[in-house]
């Protein structure tokens, strides 16, 4: 495993511009394979789940090319409807081919989505729509059977307004002749970024972005190549960067609308914000007054993925907040890793109470436990006095673009070193 070594207490200047969604790309990677043709996205980043999300696509039989940015999936035909190669288990959003696998192959076999470091990460809501919809489930203890015999389209309202589930079920509807309505549905930016491309392709869809989500099925889908949106969590990790190192930084190629909760809440600590129509300026003292309780929710609540960079901010600044994590299980682990630094946080059940302290943190050796809580570490170590090393930093490469070179760009003192056994191994 890589690690980064961070020299803190810089003040971040300059201009960054932020990489297309992560959570936008992935699930259009698995629509097209609704589209008997070429679909191309453009300007994506180099994510390591997106490169395990390609390998899956092509264990279906779909041919991938990606060249300078762009990333084209040729589902033309498709040979095999299990999702069952190794690169399945590694991400969650293999789950997210289930709906354009059962539509195009009437059939599907995945293996259980095991859990991950933020929770259990199950499928039910998944599972219970397609079953809804004329989907035959059969569930082992290790794997899924999907078969269907005849779509039936139908009314279903989701238990919780699950992202994965909304986005597997519109998938699964947008073929064939049938009427499909989902209510209590998620409202994230990625899952109306998706339904844009489908719409492109020739999708029937109404209500994306509120409650209520009607498919009208179509006959086919046509080749078409689509522009995703910025990541407003890459967006947003970047905003508290500079909130809490201090300085003055454009933030660039992005929709502010996507960050609203977090726009103001940065201006109540004392940040000077002004948004313009595709950029945040953002500056900053770097010594922040927060008194606040945050509740992590579905869209446009505050996003879970947000949550260990605004607690790593919340821990620097003066005043007391809370951090009430609705969304995951076990989304805490970089809790004791920020108190190593110097931090003063105390967890009961899903609340984190943040005794904050702008002269807190100090170097220290920590690590990673997963993508967003390795991002808030990084935070963290950029404002601290003296020098930390952050362990296991690849969970970061999965959802940021050259995270230490453009950081670096802005003024930060931060390296990736490769771990010295790993070298070992490679003599
Ligand atoms: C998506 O995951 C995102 N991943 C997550 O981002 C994000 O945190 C999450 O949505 C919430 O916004 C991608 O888009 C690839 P959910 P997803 O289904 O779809 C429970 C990141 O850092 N649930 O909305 O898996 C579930 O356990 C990642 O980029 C069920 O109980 O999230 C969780 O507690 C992390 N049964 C809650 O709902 C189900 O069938 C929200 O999950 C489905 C979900």
């Amino acid at each position: 495993m890589s690690k980064y070594i961070v020299n803190g207490g810089k003040k971040l200047h300059g201009k960054v511009v932020v990489e297309k969604s992560k959570n936008a790309i992935l699930p259009i990677m698995a629509a097209s394979l609704l589209v008997q043709g070429k679909t191309t996205i453009t300007n994506v980043p180099n994510f390591s789940d997106i490169t395990a999300m390609a390998k899956i696509i092509e264990s279906l039989g779909a041919k991938i090319t990606f060249a300078s940015g762009n990333l084209t999936i040729d589902a033309t035909t498709l040979s095999d409807a299990d999702i069952t190669c190794e690169e399945a288990g590694k991400i969650r959003a293999s789950v997210f081919l289930m709906g354009p696998v059962i539509s195009r192959m009437h059939r599907c076999k995945i293996s259980k989505p095991g859990g991950c470091a933020i929770g259990a990460r199950p499928i039910d809501i998944h599972l219970s729509g397609f079953e809804a919809l004329g989907v035959c489930v059969q569930e082992t203890q290790n794997e899924v059977l999907c078969v269907l015999d005849c779509f039936s389209g139908g009314e279903i309202t989701l238990r919780m307004a699950s992202v994965g589930a909304t986005e597997n079920l519109i998938m699964c509807s947008v073929l064939g002749n049938k009427t499909t309505i989902l209510h209590g549905v998620a409202k994230e930016p990625e899952i109306v970024d998706l339904c844009k491309f489908l719409i492109g392709a020739g999708a029937n869809i109404v209500g994306e972005g509120t409650d209520t989500i009607t498919i009208v099925g179509v006959s086919k889908l046509k080749p078409t190549t689509f522009t995703p949106i910025a990541d407003r969590i890459v967006a947003g990790t970047y905003m508290l960067a500079v909130a809490l190192c201090g300085g003055r930084v454009q933030i660039c190629d992005i929709n502010a609308g996507h960050n609203q909760r977090l726009i103001d809440l940065l201006a109540r600590f004392g940040c000077k914000i002004s948004c313009k129509s595709d950029r945040i300026y953002m500056s900053s003292s770097g010594f922040l007054q927060a008194n606040c309780n945050i509740v992590t929710g579905p869209y446009p609540e505050f996003a879970t993925d947000l949550q260990s960079q605004i607690m790593a901010v919340l821990a620097g600044a003066d005043g007391v907040c809370t951090i009430t994590e609705n969304m995951f299980e076990s989304r805490f682990k970089h809790v004791a890793e920020f108190n190593k630094m110097g931090a003063n946080i105390v967890v009961h059940k899903n609340t984190a109470t943040i005794f904050g302290n702008s002269q807190c943190y100090h170097g220290q050796n920590v690590k990673c436990h997963d993508l967003r809580g390795g991002a808030g570490l990084v935070i963290s170590a950029l404002a601290a006095k003296g020098t930390t090393i952050i362990d296991q930093i690849d969970y970061i490469g999965r959802g940021y673009e050259n995270f230490e070179q453009k950081l670096d760009s802005l003024g930060a003192d931060i390296h990736r070193i490769e771990d010295e056994e790993e070298k070992h191994n490679w003599y």
